[in-house]
């Protein structure tokens, strides 16, 4: 038998072979879809098992389930992991500010010795050493995998994470009055006016421009942790956390930066009375001197009103 007459249907079926297997994963074709793969990728880690997403968990907003996230090697961190949805417009990153950019912010769960535990030069190394994000990296920016590109890439990727489809846009930006129930509405005329959430959280994404303030959640015994303080030094800091922004908020439970509330009614319950919660809390906000008073109902209402902030993305 000819071997001629196997040749041709042979070779268009190595052929086909070869570029199913090489099309798809073998570029980025965008420093976003590079970014998403170095998010996903536990590469970043010095033992490959940890990536940005195994504690910003995309379906729970990208923040995490538990108190405190697990790190390397079991390693618990000792802050509650928060959203890194709508971080375009942040001026400061991470609960205490200690990062102004995006790209600054990234570099430092890579480094940290009980998150991914990885000095930038090795991980650099690892991915220049990798055919996918060589080549990737090469035909995104064309130059090899360095420091600076790699959190360029995954800043780039993150800004690409705004929410801004939620009932309370529709009630706000479209005037579509039947996008938010009586009670929500109720809720956020409480959320303005006496529950005095807005004193702190206004803005887009309801971060308070970016602003350090205290709810009372350190006594320097139990509740240790200084926030703002460690970056500044400075007394009035103490205790200080950045106000976090509450879009998607029905989806990050717990909260606050210790994880200290399982449920946005637990959370509720404290501003209405912190005196219940904390005793003999250092520096907190006179905002908070005296109970708010709200009844069984406003309570509802104010939750219902932070459940119109879900995007539609998380709508089952
Ligand atoms: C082990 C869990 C863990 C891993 C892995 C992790 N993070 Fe985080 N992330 C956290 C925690 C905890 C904080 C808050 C820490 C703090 O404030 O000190 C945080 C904060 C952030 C913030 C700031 C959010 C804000 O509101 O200021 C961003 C952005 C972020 N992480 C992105 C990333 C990226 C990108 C990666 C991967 C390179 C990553 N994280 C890996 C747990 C993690
Ligand atoms: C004095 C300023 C201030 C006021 C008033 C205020 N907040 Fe906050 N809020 C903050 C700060 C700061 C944090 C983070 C504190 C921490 O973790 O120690 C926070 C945290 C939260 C969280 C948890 C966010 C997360 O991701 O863990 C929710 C929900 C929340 N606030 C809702 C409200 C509601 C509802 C009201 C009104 C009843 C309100 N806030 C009033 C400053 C304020």
């Amino acid at each position: 038998m000819p071997i001629t007459k196997y040749f041709l249907p042979f070779s268009i079926i190595l052929l086909l072979v070869i570029s199913c297997q090489k099309t798809p994963q073998s570029i980025a074709t965008s420093e976003v879809q590079l970014g998403e793969k170095l998010f996903f990728d536990p590469i970043l880690s010095r033992d490959s098992t940890i990536s940005c997403a195994s504690c910003h968990k995309p379906e729970h907003a990208f923040a995490d389930i538990a108190p405190t996230s697990k790190g390397v090697l079991n390693q618990m961190g000792k802050r509650n992991t928060p959203s890194c949805m709508n971080m375009s417009a942040r001026n400061f990153y991470f609960w205490d500010g200690r990062a102004e950019t995006l790209e600054e912010q990234a570099m430092g769960p890579i480094e940290n010795p009980v998150e991914m535990d990885l000095p930038l030069t090795i991980a650099v190394k690892r991915l220049k050493e990798n055919e996918y994000y060589y080549t990737s990296f090469v035909s995104v920016y064309g130059q090899k995998p360095s420091k600076e590109l790699l959190t360029k890439a995954i800043a780039e990727f993150e800004r690409t994470l705004e929410t801004s489809k939620t009932p309370f846009d529709k009630f706000m930006r479209e005037d579509d009055s039947s996008a938010l129930t009586a009670s929500a509405i109720r809720g956020l005329a409480l959320f303005n006016g006496k529950g005095k959430c807005f004193d702190c959280h206004f803005g887009v994404d309801f971060t308070g421009n970016d602003q350090f303030r205290s709810l009372g959640l350190y006594n320097g015994k139990d509740l240790n942790d200084k926030g703002r303080f460690d970056v500044t030094k400075k007394e009035t800091d103490l205790g200080k956390f950045k106000v976090p922004g509450l879009r998607n908020i029905a989806m990050t439970a717990p909260y606050m930066h210790n994880g200290m509330h399982k449920t946005l009614m637990d959370v509720i319950n404290y501003y209405d009375e912190p005196n219940k919660f904390v005793k003999n809390s250092i520096n907190r906000d006179s905002l908070l001197n005296k109970p708010l008073g709200l009844g069984e109902n406003e309570k509802k209402d104010l939750e219902n009103f932070l459940l119109s902030l879900t995007d539609e993305r998380f709508k089952k």
